[in-house]
């Protein structure tokens, strides 16, 4: 009859029930193993317990890319990718782009609740009074070649930020932690609009205080001789909803790439910066930038069937199509479908919308995208607003990193409270040789 083994006493101090188990048996031993279930995980570390022999490391999991680990126990963001729901602290993406405002969601986000009216109003007080970036920020961003892409700028400016506040390295200070993600938040516009000025050569635009998060954003990007840049309310409204869909999208590479960073304890602008890094990738964030490249070499209706060839030919991908989580149609894409048809009355159509719809429409008919369960995500329409708005296709990423670092911050703020976080380092399979023997150069 084969061992019974028992893993030790779960992390949490819990007792699991006879049907909180898993049963295995090692066939390499023939022993048979009880690991315990928690919120329908395993332990990784309990695998460690199987061995062959006393002096064997014990069983991992192998799982690039994560696709089946959780990290983290979170709070934050709930996505059900079958049924494409996505909700924030419990409350449904739908219900916040129809009421909410972005700051409402950044705060809720961060806090936990929705803000009272006193508490959004100190909330919007704050980050509104730490827009302003230092005057040496400025000279940073003057230091880059007149085309540099403003994701490097932005990369290299929230990193810079540290340098400014020496004291936010002081993580377990609560008062600090709160100023560094106001700083974040408030600053994250500023330094964008500086890096898209930089490109065109224009001067840099203070942040308007009498203006709202969305608003300030637009007069630094477009003011130019007015005294004061009245934005259009719908425009304002549009980019605020934008703002809202990408806030936070739980354990995505980026945010991945903050907590990874943050475990090492660094501060939060340098975790922050390791997120900006990842957002910049087309896998990621750099998505929408690619989707209207695509679209660009698409060029009319007709050519979609030729492309589709290609993307099944594995020549081409289809940007802003498919997503890890959501195997159904991600809730962003249709909120933001919506977003196009409003803002497009107020700028004058676009005819690359015309190939995106029937693009869409011609890849949800066919078998090899339907069969891969591969619908349009956030980013299949969002490039198109932007560039309704006349954002340049380079500052598409540069907008999304700006609502996403509320989703930064608080995971960050999460993942610093949490007492079973350790500082990220995961194994590895080596597979390379061993106990080579060093030859010298002239030998070789
Ligand atoms: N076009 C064509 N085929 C695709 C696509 C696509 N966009 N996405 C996945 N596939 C195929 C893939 O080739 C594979 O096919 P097969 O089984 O024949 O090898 C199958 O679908 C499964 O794909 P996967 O690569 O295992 O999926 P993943 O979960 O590793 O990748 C993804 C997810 C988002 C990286 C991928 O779908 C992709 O590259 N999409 C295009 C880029 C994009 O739009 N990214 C934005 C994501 S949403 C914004 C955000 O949260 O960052």
């Amino acid at each position: 009859m084969a061992d019974h083994q028992t893993t030790p006493d779960r992390a949490d101090g819990g007792v699991a029930s006879a049907q909180d188990s898993l049963t295995v048996t090692d066939n390499r031993t023939g022993r048979t193993y009880d690991l315990e279930i928690t919120d329908g995980t395993l332990r990784a570390i309990d695998l460690r317990t199987i061995k062959v022999a006393d002096d064997d490391f014990g069983l991992m999991t192998y799982d690039p890319g994560f696709t089946n680990t959780a990290s983290c126990r979170s709070e934050i963001t709930f996505i059900d990718g079958d049924a494409g729901v996505l909700e924030h602290r419990g409350y449904s993406i739908e219900s916040l782009c129809e009421r909410a405002t972005y700051l409402e969601v950044a705060y809720m986000l961060i806090h936990g609740d929705l803000p009272t009216q006193p508490q959004l109003d100190a909330w919007a007080h704050d980050i509104t009074h730490h827009t302003y970036v230092h005057e040496n920020m400025k000279k940073l961003v003057e230091g880059f070649r007149y085309d540099a892409h403003p994701m490097g700028m932005l990369l290299a400016s929230v990193g810079a930020l540290s340098t400014f506040y020496p004291d936010a390295k002081r993580i377990d200070d609560p008062r600090e932690r709160y100023m560094a993600a106001v700083r974040l938040i408030a600053k994250m516009p500023t330094l964008a609009a500086f890096a898209y000025r930089h490109n065109l050569g224009l001067p840099y635009v203070y942040p308007d205080n009498e203006l709202g998060y969305a608003g300030n954003l637009l007069s630094m990007l477009y003011k130019m001789a007015e005294v004061k840049y009245e934005p259009d309310p719908r425009l304002e409204r549009a980019l605020d909803v934008l703002f809202i869909l990408h806030a936070d999208h739980e354990q995505n590479c980026s945010t991945n790439a903050v907590r990874g960073v943050g475990s090492s304890q660094v501060d939060p602008y340098s975790a922050v910066a390791a997120g900006v890094a990842a957002l910049y990738g087309p896998l990621h964030g750099g998505a929408n930038e690619a989707v209207l490249r695509m679209l660009d070499r698409i060029e009319r209706v007709d050519n979609i069937p030729g492309f589709l060839d290609g993307v099944k030919n594995k020549t081409e991908r289809l940007m802003g199509f498919g997503h890890r989580v959501y195997k159904n149609y991600d809730p962003r894409a249709r909120i933001i479908k919506k977003n196009v048809d409003e803002v497009l009355e107020v700028k004058g159509t676009s005819a690359k919308l015309e190939i995106a719809v029937e693009l869409e429409k011609r890849a949800l008919d066919d078998d090899y995208f339907t069969s891969r369960k591969l619908y349009p995500n956030v980013d299949f329409y969002s490039g198109l607003i932007y560039e309704a708005l006349e954002i340049p296709t380079d500052m598409f990423t540069v907008i999304f990193a700006i609502p996403r670092t509320s989703g930064w911050v608080a995971q960050w703020l999460e993942m610093v409270g949490d007492d079973q976080q350790r500082i990220a380092r995961p194994r590895q399979i080596y597979q390379g040789r061993r106990q080579r023997e060093y030859v010298p150069i002239e030998a070789r």
